[in-house]
């Protein structure tokens, strides 16, 4: 009887999550822990802050939409002459795992975006713990596995269709070694514009797609999407989900600078290009390509502002120094991988479909899905 009741008090312990209190800013210190707030991390004046900008595709990668990532930005450079970084939100469904080795060889940051990437909203904003484990938790192992890669390089998640989970997804992180999640919009703060936090405490953020995560979850961080605003004035999350957009390649060009000088000439709060492949392809948007290559060429060249890895930002607001000692850290460092290439036809148990696979690892028995995610 005693040992039930041992067990039944453990076992709450294990499960119960304290509901986040308001953010103490003495107990709540730089690098693990920092409270929701537009303030510039260790205090810096902005013109001492690197302005950083970070890139994203989400989906699928493949065979077309590497073509677009090769043109755009392989071969960039910053002007402390790093390697120019962007970070991929990859789900499973027809990704080319061959070719997400080798975004990740060129020094890029893979991400994760969901094995099944089901499209029901619905779905997300109902999904639980054990949806989420299965969703993201386990989809660590099986990007390190089929690319090859180390699983310990794969630290952020973007949820389908920016559905918050509640506690769900941060959850899973804590659990599953993930660090940050960028799938929360901001349109609230915006200028100045909201940086980097975690959820030991109780966030401020407006929460634009609920459920949002009101539970302390230590040490997992939220990189907020700080929203663009339209030519209406209207705030969009994604680039391509920007409605008043204007129409020549000069437009795009002042309205991509517009939404960048809010950050750049306000408190730096990182600056979120975030997109989809399609949306860029030249026989979709070329204007749009062409601006975006011409914005992307001008913040190559000034002194202040830093094209970098999701993981780079988070890991400087961890530790943030000013930009004249920003410029003299020594480049990030990493292990190239090997792929060793096969391609399977697979059949899958989920649905009737054959699957063509392109990985760097030895063919699955079926195809990978939820559950089952190297597919044995
Ligand atoms: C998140 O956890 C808190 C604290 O336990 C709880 O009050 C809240 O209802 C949870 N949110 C959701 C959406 O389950
Ligand atoms: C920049 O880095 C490249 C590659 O490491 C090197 O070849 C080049 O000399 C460097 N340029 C400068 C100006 O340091
Ligand atoms: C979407 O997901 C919800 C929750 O899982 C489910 O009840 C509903 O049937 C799904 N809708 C469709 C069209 O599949
Ligand atoms: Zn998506």
């Amino acid at each position: 009887m005693r040992g039930v009741v041992v067990f039944c008090f453990l076992f709450a312990l294990a499960v119960a999550q304290e509901l986040a209190e308001p953010c103490d800013e003495e107990a709540c210190q730089l690098p693990n822990c920092r409270c929701s707030n537009t303030n510039i991390p260790g205090g810096l004046a902005a013109r001492d802050t690197p302005q950083f900008v970070i890139l994203t595709f989400d989906d699928a990668v493949n065979n077309i939409n590497i073509e677009t990532y090769r043109d755009i930005i392989y071969n960039r450079r910053n002007t402390n002459n790093c390697t120019a970084g962007a970070t991929f939100y990859v789900n499973h469904e027809y990704t080319d795992y061959q070719r997400v080795n080798e975004l990740y060889n060129q020094g890029y940051e893979i991400a994760l975006h969901s094995i099944s990437h089901v499209t029901n909203q619905t779905y997300w904003a109902e999904a639980t713990y054990e949806d989420m484990a299965l969703e993201f938790g386990e989809q660590v192992e099986q990007m390190a596995h089929f690319a090859n890669i180390p699983a310990d390089s794969v630290k952020g998640i973007r949820i389908p269709f920016l559905q918050m989970t509640g506690n769900a997804s941060f959850q899973v992180m804590a659990d599953y070694n993930l660090e940050y999640d960028c799938s929360w919009p901001t349109v609230a703060s915006i200028n100045p514009g909201l940086w980097p936090y975690t959820l030991d405490y109780a966030s401020t953020q407006d929460c634009v797609i609920p459920p949002c995560p009101t539970a302390s979850i230590p040490g997992v961080w939220v990189l907020p999407m700080v929203t663009w605003r339209d030519l209406n004035n209207n705030p969009c999350s994604m680039v391509d989900s920007c409605l008043g957009i204007p129409s020549t390649e000069d437009e795009w060009y002042q309205f991509i600078l517009e939404n960048f000088e809010r950050h750049y000439l306000g408190n730096r709060a990182p600056f979120g290009f975030y997109i989809h492949e399609w949306y860029i392809r030249d026989d979709v948007n070329p204007h749009v390509r062409r601006a975006l290559r011409r914005f992307l060429d001008l913040i190559n060249n000034l002194y202040d502002v830093f094209m970098v890895n999701s993981k780079q930002v988070i890991d400087w607001v961890k530790n943030p120094v000013p930009l004249n000692e920003y410029i003299q850290q020594p480049c990030r460092t990493f292990t190239p991988t090997f792929c060793s290439p096969a391609t399977c036809p697979v059949a899958a148990a989920h649905n009737l479909n054959v699957y063509w696979m392109s990985i760097c690892n030895v063919c699955p028995r079926v195809y990978p899905w939820l559950g089952n995610p190297l597919g044995q």
